[in-house]
């Protein structure tokens, strides 16, 4: 059935299928319309068309297209199975446990990118402007253009369909392998086209690149039944040999990035294809290497990314490093083009991920004022957290507390505060109430909050639950971009500790409520009774 969902969502767009219940508009990535449900004053319904997700802001839902049937119409999972199914042509019969024909559909997909792609690189070899463009522009050379099967999708917007189809393929066939956009004509037009080779060498997608300033800058293929953006690592097919031969590995955020890099003799880099850097990808990586260096921006975006990785690093017991240092280029890419020896020895020239992270603090707060101490003593003591090895940590430790000026013993000090805090009270009575039901308004927090610590890199108090659902992180992202995108790394900090407080708050009002109720229960003794108030004016004070 999962493949049956993906069928249907590569086939109707979100916008499509919320539409037909709520106006929607434009607002730069995202679209925004009233809620189906509350009565808001300002819109508070948000859709990403990219990640194929929705928001409710004011009634605190939210999800993928059938989350999005099941709550409007108020029908089961598979009653919004079908009646999607019909609305995209998807006969869901089809998928009803066969295997054979699921196996067989890949297989079809897979041979249509093949033959697709050697048609773009045909196209290419025969357009002199997109040749240009990719030989002198992009400075790739022969065997760059080859080795990554660099081709060109033509403008005219059914050349690649109308090819195919005279190849036997049917529509059904080219809309499985991502090919055709939603009038089903070409995906892909007019732009250079950039292979998504999985690790055993079969084309499963594109990044396709426009040639002028037009947006958007790059499509990518949207999952399909061959492509799942949260796992595919572009590159990896070409880098793994020389990753497992020479034990490292580069993670660029470009996929311009990575090819120039090969073609720099760096055959290590690869990079996450539109979209954040997932724990599957790492564990992919790690199953090749544990010495992972990251080649991220040291922009804010660039900043908070690493910190990400870093945090998942630490977890998988990685050793993660940061490449920060291009000399004022913008990207690897940009580096190389002025000199391939710049790139290479900016490879060997990297920090400790921790390290890096603690100078980039260092740089942004101001070290002289007690409050820049907190902070910067706050964030560290985060990142200390991650690191798992004991000498590593206290030689961290060290140097922190040197820059701090303060001693080792005082910074341990405010590390058992910290642990201390989180071991209180607070972590059993938030275990507790969430077992009883949460309030719609206690979610709309925690989404919040979680949408900060995942997105935002913020810590956020252990005893809040990093989800694993993909479409609940998908839609953690869309409540991140569409509230906190602007906000600094101090605002989100603040706006953090300002959420878990109304949390604690929401679930003290719940639990006084229960005990409230609790009062009016016959059977109860004075001595009950007396234990019950005494426990509700406790609550009251907190
Ligand atoms: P960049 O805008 O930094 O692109 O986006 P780049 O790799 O430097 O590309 P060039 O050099 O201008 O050609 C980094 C990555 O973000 C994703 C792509 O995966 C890209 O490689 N991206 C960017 C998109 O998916 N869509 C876009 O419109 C832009
Ligand atoms: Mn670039």
């Amino acid at each position: 059935m999962n493949d049956a969902k993906e069928e249907i969502k590569s086939r109707l767009p979100i916008e499509d299928v919320i539409s037909q219940y709520v106006e929607l508009k434009r607002a730069g990535r995202t679209l925004k319309g009233r809620s189906p449900w509350g009565v808001d004053k300002t819109p508070s319904f948000m859709v990403s068309p990219e990640k194929g997700i929705w928001h409710d802001f004011s009634a605190n839902k939210g999800g993928d297209i059938f989350t999005f049937i099941m709550e409007v119409e108020g029908i089961s999972f598979k009653e919004a199975l079908e009646k999607l199914a019909a609305q995209a042509g998807v006969d869901i019969s089809r998928y009803a446990g066969s295997d054979a024909q699921i196996t067989r559909k890949k297989a079809r997909a897979r041979e249509a990118l093949e033959l697709a792609t050697k048609y773009y690189q045909f196209c290419l070899s025969k357009s002199k402007t997109v040749s240009e463009y990719v030989f002198y522009k992009r400075n790739m050379n022969r065997a760059t253009v080859k080795e990554f099967r660099i081709g060109y999708s033509p403008k005219n917007g059914r050349a690649l369909k109308d090819f195919l189809m005279g190849r036997g393929f049917s529509e059904r066939e080219l809309s499985d392998a991502g090919l055709l956009n939603r009038f089903n004509g070409d995906m892909f037009r007019g732009r250079m086209m950039v292979p998504f080779i999985d690790t055993t060498g079969n084309v499963i997608g594109y990044t396709a690149r426009v040639l002028d300033k037009s947006e958007p800058k790059y499509l990518n293929t949207q999952d399909t039944i061959l492509f799942n953006k949260s796992r595919f690592i572009f590159g990896l097919a070409q880098a793994k040999e020389s990753i497992r031969k020479n034990g490292f590995v580069v993670i660029v955020e470009g996929n311009m990035d990575v090819i120039s890099s090969h073609q720099a003799g760096v055959k290590e880099a690869v990079a996450t294809s539109g979209t954040a850097m997932t724990e599957q990808h790492l564990k992919t990586l790690s199953r090749l290497t544990s010495d992972i260096r990251l080649a991220y921006d040291g922009d804010g975006a660039g900043v908070r990314a690493a910190e990400r990785a870093i945090m998942m690093a630490g977890d998988l017991g990685l050793n993660m490093t940061v490449i920060s240092d291009y000399q004022g280029a913008k990207d690897p890419d940009e580096l190389i083009q002025r000199g391939p020896e710049l790139w290479q020895k900016a490879v060997e020239d990297r920090k400790p991920a921790v390290e890096w992270l603690l100078d980039k603090y260092e740089e942004k707060l101001d070290l002289a004022t007690a409050f820049g101490k907190r902070e910067y003593s706050d964030v560290a003591l985060k990142m200390l957290e991650y690191v798992k090895d004991k000498i590593e940590r206290a030689h961290y430790e060290e140097i922190v507390a040197r820059r701090l000026g303060v001693s080792r013993e005082d910074l341990r000090g405010k590390e058992d505060d910290l642990a201390q805090k989180l071991r209180d009270k607070p972590k059993r009575r938030l275990k507790k109430a969430k077992t009883e039901g949460k309030s719609d308004a206690l979610m709309a927090l925690e989404d919040n909050l979680l949408s900060i610590m995942i997105y935002g890199g913020i810590e956020g108090p252990s005893e809040i639950e990093i989800p694993e659902d993909e479409t609940k992180l998908s839609e953690l992202e869309l409540v991140f971009d569409s509230r906190y995108k602007n906000y600094s790394q101090k605002d989100l900090a603040q706006e953090a500790k300002i959420l878990y407080a109304r949390i604690k708050k929401e679930i003290n009002k719940t639990e006084i409520q229960r005990l409230m109720d609790k009062l009016n229960d016959e059977g109860l003794d004075d001595e009950g009774r007396k234990e019950i108030l005494r426990r509700i004016t406790e609550l009251q004070k907190t």
